[in-house]
């Protein structure tokens, strides 16, 4: 079996997760200084956004330099470095690769602007003499202009031009980028944006407006996702990952909801691995819960893929503000709903426990393991998510989610770095430091250590089978062989549990040591059963 199989991967938001260099960006210095604080979490991988030489104008999603490491995070030799050090902590590195669209700062698209219109330099993005209908995902027109009177398509911000993946050369460009990162030890790449890469030729009109602000439920066949022609591309890459030997993975971003369509990806001989956005979608409600776990897990086995489980990520809302809402399902990001945080923190403490009981892998966005809720109240000033700017404020983006994480101390910057931090914290995050959280054995931190302390040493969990129990509406029960039982209470009132010994809860369960033990509401519970239960 391989790593990548059942990993806890942790999802490094590097401007974010801790500046050593003091000019409150994080950087390859800080995460380097943090190493020990993510190999005691217990995660066996980090996935690092993009480190690359970039504008900023998309977070780093928009990459003037393939293989610069942009100065604001450190140097070529300091990611050579991690890479280094990392394995040394028993932690594997998965790159960010964003193969969509370069940033209108990168060469190619330099010299095609100057090329002027008709020139082969033009061929390698999407210029036209007159755009389509098509919207960008950050809300607005998806074609800009260029002097000369050409437009470009851009599926996301002006500044980031959509590569055409048509263009022998562009693929043979990424191959490069790909052994660029494989020579420097790198154990895998995260691919953005994965099912876009390819556009219907002719780059037909749409036949839906689309809305202003763009929702994470796309209605299926667009002329922009999910074209069959996408998939060469993958099993071309596919070969020269498998150049390094079969310990390299792939995972994928990849918003396709229909299951057939989402397992193509998944082909032995395409990408190893994809987010689970069904799962982050779904409402907190037993109901849904099962059923898309149950379709996770017919999608996958189609294709002999392990399944992923992700509750948030560096692009929505975090799940403890998500959870305390009425409407707990994630279509697309609001901002003008109340949250009961306490709720809201209650229900991820359970959601963490059962996203790493499920067969498969889990990720950890960096926060989830502290509680980190979702803030709103940032200056616009101090906004930095094209997203806020190009809805004109009606989506504000993804910056809430994207806050410095607060390591220690009373105040903000709470040691993120010597010099503040690019997004102030608030200051009731005091109360959810690192450092706080872990001299409290009752904290989120202390629960997401236990829980995949036990996730690595339990035979059970991980890669694998799992079996529904029979258990009341609104509770979801489910076994893994040998032994181990995962309860998750959805309703609203204390339920009885099957025998065994708890290992793990994620709130305190009532009546405990009587044999009536039973699970409060919004609650999860690890059970350690003496019987083996027969699949
Ligand atoms: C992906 C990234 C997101 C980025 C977008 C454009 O969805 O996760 O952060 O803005 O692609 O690259």
């Amino acid at each position: 079996m391989t790593w990548w199989r059942d990993a806890a991967i942790y999802q490094v938001y590097l401007r974010s997760f801790a500046d050593g260099s003091g000019d409150g960006i994080g950087d390859i210095a800080g995460l380097e200084s943090r190493l020990g604080y993510l190999r005691d979490l217990g995660v066996d991988a980090l996935w690092i956004n993009p480190w690359y030489a970039s504008p900023m104008a998309d977070g780093g999603y928009d990459v003037a330099d393939y293989r610069q490491i942009d100065p604001a995070f450190g140097t070529l030799q300091d990611a050579e470095r991690l890479i280094g050090a990392a394995h040394q902590f028993g932690l594997k590195i998965i790159v960010d690769l964003v193969p969509n669209h370069t940033s209108d700062r990168h060469a190619w698209f330099r010299e095609a602007v100057e090329a002027g219109p008709g020139s082969p330099a033009r061929d390698r993005y999407h210029f036209r003499d007159e755009p389509n209908n098509w919207q960008s995902r950050f809300g607005g027109p998806a074609w800009s202009q260029v002097d000369d009177g050409q437009w470009y398509l851009h599926l996301f911000d002006s500044s980031q031009p959509d590569l055409n993946w048509d263009h022998p050369e562009v693929r043979a460009e990424f191959l490069s980028i790909l052994r660029f990162w494989l020579d420097r030890g790198v154990d895998g790449f995260r691919i953005d944006v994965a099912a876009r890469l390819v556009k219907q030729a002719g780059l037909p009109d749409k036949h839906e407006a689309e809305e202003a602000v763009p929702s994470f439920i796309d209605p299926p066949d667009q002329p922009d996702k999910d074209r069959p022609e996408v998939h060469e591309i993958y099993r071309d890459w596919r070969l020269v990952l498998g150049e390094y030997g079969s310990d390299r993975v792939f995972v994928g971003e990849i918003w396709v909801s229909d299951p057939e369509r989402f397992a193509l990806y998944l082909r032995p001989d395409e990408l190893h691995t994809a987010f689970n956005f069904e799962f982050l979608k779904c409402a907190w409600e037993a109901g849904a819960f099962r059923a898309v776990i149950d379709r996770t897990l017919a999608t996958h086995a189609r294709v002999a893929a392990p399944p992923t489980w992700v509750l948030s990520n560096h692009d929505v809302t975090r799940h403890v503000t998500r959870y305390g809402r009425t409407e707990t399902a994630f279509a697309k990001r609001v901002h003008d709903v109340p949250s009961d945080l306490a709720l809201g923190t209650r229900r991820a403490r359970a959601a963490a426990l059962l996203s790493m009981a499920l067969p498969g892998g889990v990720y950890v966005y960096q926060g989830d393991e502290l509680g980190l809720p979702e803030v709103f109240d940032l200056p616009a000033a101090l906004r930095e998510d094209p997203v806020f700017y190009r809805t004109e404020g009606l989506d504000l983006g993804r910056d809430g989610c994207r806050v410095p994480l607060p390591w220690g101390g009373e105040c903000p910057p709470f040691e993120f770095g010597k010099g503040g931090a690019w997004l102030r914290q608030p200051e009731e995050w005091r109360d959810l430091t690192a450092a706080r959280q872990l001299g409290d054995a009752d904290s989120m931190l202390s629960l997401y250590r236990l829980a995949l302390r036990i996730r690595k040493s339990e035979p059970a969990l991980g890669d694998g089978r799992m079996r529904w129990l029979e258990s009341e509406a609104g509770v979801l029960a489910f076994a893994r062989d040998p032994g181990f039982v995962c309860v998750v209470n959805l309703t609203d009132r204390a339920v009885g549990l099957p025998e065994g010994t708890a290992l793990l809860a994620s709130a305190e369960l009532e009546d405990p040591g009587t044999g009536e033990a039973r699970l409060p509401p919004d609650a999860a519970v690890w059970l350690r059963t003496a019987s083996e239960v027969t699949a």
